[in-house]
C-alpha cells in the first residue's frame, strides 16, 4: 500500500469523534495516519485519550491572541511542523480567518450534526426538532470558507422519534457520526490519491440497521 496520509484532528472538547477516527487509523489497511490532535481549549476531554494512545497534541487558546487571523498563523504554524497534509475537523468550535481556510481548503472534513444544507451553525439537532423533520442526520463534508457550506462527502440519517428532545436525538446522530467519519476520510483520502474506478462510485448514504 502507498503512504499513509498524514491526518491532523482539531478537536475543542469530548473528542469521541476523534477517538473513532484513531481507532480506525490503527488498520494496517487504513489510508490515513493520525499525526497530531490540535485543541484550541486545554480542558479539551479528548486531549487525554490521544494522548494515551501516544499522539503529539497541541492546545494554542485563541485568548492569546489580539485577531483571529494571529491564532490561525499560529496554528498553521503547528500544522505546518507536524507535516499534515488533511484536517479532520472533529468538535472544533473556531471559525477559521479567510486566509487559513483558503489555504487548507480541499484539504479539509468536518463532521455535523445535520443532513446538510439543512440546519447549519449551533445546535442543530434542536433545529431540526424545531423545525418537525421527520428525518435527521450527519454529514461529513469538506470545509471551505463559508461555514458548514463545503460539499458533502459521506451522509447518514437517522429517523426522529415523537418522543425525541435534543439529547436522544443528538446521541442517535452521534452512533452514526462514528459510522461515517472513519469510512468518509478514507474514501476521501483514495478519491484524492487514485482516481482508478474502483473508488469512483462509493456509497455515500448511510441509513442505520
Ligand atoms: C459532534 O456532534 C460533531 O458532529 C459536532 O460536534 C460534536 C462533537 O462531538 N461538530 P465529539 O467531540 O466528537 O464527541
Amino acid at each position: 500500500m502507498s503512504a499513509k496520509t498524514k491526518v491532523a484532528i482539531l478537536i475543542s472538547g469530548r473528542g469521541s469523534n476523534m477517538r473513532t477516527l484513531i481507532q480506525a487509523a490503527k488498520q494496517e489497511d487504513y489510508p490515513a495516519e493520525i499525526i497530531g490532535v490540535f485543541s484550541n481549549r486545554a480542558d479539551a476531554a479528548g486531549l487525554e485519550f490521544a494522548q494515551s494512545e501516544n499522539i503529539q497534541t497541541a492546545v494554542i487558546s485563541q485568548k492569546d491572541f489580539d485577531s483571529r487571523e494571529s491564532f490561525c498563523e499560529a496554528l498553521d504554524a503547528q500544522l505546518e511542523a507536524w507535516g499534515a497534509e488533511l484536517l479532520a475537523h472533529a468538535g472544533y468550535m473556531r471559525i477559521h480567518a479567510d486566509g487559513f481556510a483558503q489555504k487548507w481548503t480541499g484539504k479539509m472534513l468536518n463532521i455535523h450534526p445535520s443532513l446538510l444544507p439543512s440546519f447549519k451553525g449551533l445546535h442543530p439537532q434542536q433545529q431540526a426538532l424545531d423545525a418537525g423533520v421527520k428525518i435527521a442526520g450527519a454529514t461529513v463534508h469538506e470545509v471551505t470558507p463559508e461555514l458548514d457550506a463545503g460539499p458533502p462527502v459521506l451522509q447518514a440519517a437517522v429517523p426522529v422519534l415523537d418522543s425525541d428532545n435534543a439529547e436522544s436525538l443528538s446521541a442517535r446522530i452521534l452512533k452514526v457520526e462514528h459510522q461515517i467519519y472513519p469510512l468518509a476520510l478514507k474514501q476521501f483520502i483514495e478519491k484524492r490519491t487514485n482516481n482508478d474506478a474502483e473508488t469512483a462510485d462509493q456509497t455515500n448514504l448511510i441509513w442505520p440497521n
